[in-house]
């Protein structure tokens, strides 16, 4: 008989939380939670946030690490393992992954490039107007800085899942903490006298961030924030992308699986709170509330430059010290992902991990230059479904985030919710004689409210709902 080789797994459950945390924690906590918060009413948002954090993604995250750990399989072949009718499924949550990998490593890129321009001193160029789209546009640096991001993701991967994702994510995940805290400290510390001589301090943008601000608040804008802080918890676990499949297999079957999936999300809200304490601050006390409407990439790499360049000489160091941890934060989530295609070509196609990590690799480097195009030889505008004008960039996390993945979850849900039935998941939680906490609510969370709320999601991210 044909002896099955062995799988890889992490070392213990610390091995496993760091990498799962390193996934979670990721682009989304840092460019678009305080962002969310600050535009949602500050501390609304946070319970918000908060609660369904404990309720929907506990369930998602438990449900996926679940499936994983049973099957033993990555997702594209997990799925069909389940139920042989719901292959298709696996394939989608596949797909997402291999279409978020391009354009995360291009996002990569460009964190390295800043990172070099604060270390090097030169963070008052980068603060120029014109700096960021000039260097996007550009012909050949993007896609140099690109290939350093992505064969550093791709080196670790090779390196497997001890050696590579285990050993990176136990040195990185402790640095980013320690760089988050101190960052976050010396925001609440600044203080600015603007040209106008109106004196601002960061403890003041604290305030904005934590303080619940219910003005003009009505139930349709409730609802809104509502889906505001769902749809970045769910981009922010890192679930509906395989990830958590894939690392879930790699879990040991005596490891209390509760436990770490709660240390998982306390790590993720913690970083994304903190994320806000660093920037909120910071560009409150120096550009004011106008300054606060800025998310995503505009607000990493045009914003957050001018805010440092306004701190003077120390803004070198603050600046370095920020981008060194969104290299942080970016290179353990693009690390999940690749795994996430490769640990799926491997348990699919039988290659071995080498094989895999090179095809993976050559299929990110292709769509990464052609996301560097798009900024340039190829630039075009296209009308997104829910109004945004975008490039290749902005189409592809469109299609993965807003398209895929709440139908990769809606069909998990309804798979495990409806067809194999809940017990599945609550036997897997408790098979190493750990109990699992909030079953009830877990029972109720997959079959009913979960799947509605998603279904709603979808429906306004592809711009059918547009009321809320
Ligand atoms: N969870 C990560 C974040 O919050 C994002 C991510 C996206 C991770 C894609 C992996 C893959 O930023």
């Amino acid at each position: 008989m044909k002896q099955e080789k062995k799988r890889n797994s992490f070392s213990g459950s610390i091995g496993f939380v760091l990498a799962a945390a390193g996934s979670a924690v990721g682009l989304g906590n840092i460019w678009r939670f305080p962002y969310l918060a600050a535009k949602d009413g500050g501390g609304l948002f946070l319970v918000l946030y908060l609660i369904l954090a404990l309720t929907f993604g506990f369930t998602l995250l438990t449900t996926e690490v679940a499936i994983g750990r049973k099957t033993k399989q990555s997702p594209l072949t997990a799925y069909g393992k389940i139920n042989e009718k719901w292959k298709p499924l696996g394939i989608i949550a596949c797909l997402v992954p291999v279409i978020i990998m391009p354009y995360y490593c291009v996002i990569g890129g460009w964190v390295v490039k800043y990172l070099i321009a604060f270390l090097t001193g030169e963070g008052k160029q980068a603060a120029e107007d014109g700096y960021f789209t000039g260097f996007i546009t550009a012909d050949v640096e993007p896609m140099i800085l690109l290939c350093v991001f992505l064969f550093a993701v791709a080196f670790i991967v090779f390196r497997g899942v001890n050696k590579g994702i285990e050993a990176s994510s136990k040195i990185i995940m402790p640095l980013l903490l320690l760089l988050v805290i101190g960052i976050s400290v010396f925001s609440l510390t600044i203080k600015h006298t603007d040209e106008a001589g109106v004196v601002r301090t960061g403890m003041e943008g604290f305030r904005i961030y934590v303080i619940p601000n219910f003005e003009g608040l009505t139930v349709q804008r409730f609802f809104t924030v509502l889906l505001d802080a769902m749809s970045q918890l769910f981009f922010s676990l890192s679930v509906a992308m395989g990830i958590m499949i894939s690392y879930g297999s790699y879990v040991q079957d005596d490891a209390n699986l509760g436990k770490s999936i709660n240390q998982i999300e306390f790590f993720d809200t913690l970083v994304a709170f903190l994320a806000g304490v660093m920037i909120i601050p910071a560009v409150f006390t120096f550009m004011g509330r106008e300054g606060m409407e800025a998310s995503g990439p505009s607000l990493m790499f045009v914003s957050l430059p001018k805010v440092f360049a306004a701190m003077g000489k120390v803004g070198n160091i603050i600046g370095a010290m920020f981008f060194a941890m969104v290299l942080f934060a970016a290179l353990t989530s693009a690390v999940s992902v690749m795994e996430a295609v490769v640990s799926s070509f491997m348990d699919e196609f039988h290659v071995s991990r080498v094989k895999a990590a090179v095809i993976e690799t050559v299929i990110a480097l292709a769509g990464g230059i052609l996301v560097c195009l798009g900024y340039n030889k190829l630039y075009f505008e296209l009308e997104l479904p829910n109004g945004s004008v975008g490039q290749i960039l902005d189409i592809m996390d469109y299609i993965s985030n807003n398209a895929l993945m709440p139908v990769v979850a809606i069909g998990t849900c309804i798979l495990i919710g409806w067809i194999v039935k809940p017990n599945m998941i609550i036997k897997e939680v408790e098979k190493s004689g750990c109990t699992f906490g909030r079953k009830r609510l877990y029972v109720v969370m997959i079959r009913f409210i979960a799947p509605v709320l998603l279904v709603v999601l979808l429906l306004k991210s592809i711009g059918i709902l547009t009321i809320i």
